[in-house]
C-alpha cells in the first residue's frame, strides 16, 4: 500500500502537456522552454503535417486530392525518433528540418491536415510518443482530440496585430486570419479552446513571462517545488 505522499508523487504513466493555440501565438518557444525546464521530451505536431506536405510535393501528390495525400500517408515509410530530447517523424531515416519551413510547404500543409484519415494516422502516432516518456506535445488538437484525458491543457493565443508583427519580425509575411479560420473551420479535429485548458494569452508577456505562467501550473499539479528564486543562485 501507498502512502498519501508516495501517491500524490509517483505516476504510473507518463504525463503530457497539451500546448494548443493560433499561429504565432508562442507554442513553439513556450513548448521547448516548458519542455526543457521540465526535462520532458518535446513534440511539434506542425511539423509532423509539415513532413507530409513536404512529402506530397515531393512525389508529386496533388495535396487537393484527399484519397491521394491519404494514400500516400498511409504508404510512406517513416518512424519516430527521440534526437536530444526533441521527438522527429523521420521519412526514410530522413528528417527534413529545413525543407518543412519554406512558403510552399506552408501553403500546403493546411490542405494535407483537413484529411480525416490522416488526422487519424498523425493521432495514433502522437499518442505513441509517450512511448519516450513525459511529453510536452504542442499542435492544434492535442488537449481536445490527441490526448483529451490529459490534466495538462494550455491554450495559446495573442492578438492578431502581435501575432502579425511576430511573424513579420521572422521575416515571414503571412495572411494569418485566413490560416486561423482555415484551421477552426475544418469539419476533422479543428483547433478550438479544449474542454479545461489554461488559456494564456502572450500579447502582452515576454516569452518567459509565458512560460513560467505554464511551468507554475504544471509545478502545482505534478507536486514539484517552485523554480528557485533569483537569490537561490547568487
Ligand atoms: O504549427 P505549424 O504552423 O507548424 O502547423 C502547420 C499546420 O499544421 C497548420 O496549418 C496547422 C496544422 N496542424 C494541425 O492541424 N494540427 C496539429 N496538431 C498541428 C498542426
Amino acid at each position: 500500500m501507498t502512502s498519501d505522499n508516495e501517491a500524490s508523487t509517483v505516476r504510473p504513466t507518463p504525463a503530457v502537456i497539451a500546448i494548443d493555440g493560433t499561429s504565432a501565438s508562442g507554442k513553439s518557444t513556450n513548448a521547448r522552454t516548458v519542455a526543457r525546464e521540465l526535462g520532458f521530451a518535446y513534440v511539434d505536431t506542425g511539423a509532423m503535417y509539415r513532413t507530409l506536405a513536404w512529402y506530397c510535393l515531393k512525389k508529386g501528390v496533388d495535396i487537393h486530392d484527399m484519397k491521394a495525400v491519404t494514400s500516400a500517408c498511409r504508404r510512406w515509410k517513416t518512424r519516430l525518433a527521440n534526437v536530444d530530447g526533441q521527438v522527429r517523424l523521420l521519412v526514410d531515416g530522413y528528417y527534413p528540418e529545413r525543407e518543412i519551413r519554406t512558403d510552399e510547404v506552408s501553403a500546403a500543409v493546411p490542405h494535407v491536415a483537413a484529411a480525416p484519415k490522416v488526422r487519424d494516422w498523425m493521432r495514433d502516432q502522437q499518442r505513441d510518443c509517450v512511448r519516450f516518456g513525459d511529453l510536452v506535445m504542442e499542435g492544434r488538437d492535442i488537449g481536445s482530440n490527441v490526448f483529451p484525458e490529459t490534466e495538462f491543457k494550455f491554450y495559446l493565443d495573442a492578438s492578431l496585430s502581435e501575432r502579425s508583427r511576430r511573424r513579420a519580425a521572422d521575416g515571414i509575411t503571412e495572411d494569418l486570419a485566413k490560416r486561423d479560420k482555415r484551421d477552426s473551420e475544418r469539419a476533422a479535429a479543428p483547433l478550438m479552446v479544449p474542454l479545461g485548458a489554461m488559456v494564456v494569452d502572450t500579447s502582452n508577456h515576454t516569452p518567459a513571462e509565458s512560460s513560467e505562467l505554464i511551468l507554475a501550473e504544471v509545478r502545482r499539479r505534478l507536486h514539484l517545488p517552485p523554480a528557485p528564486g533569483p537569490e537561490a543562485a547568487a
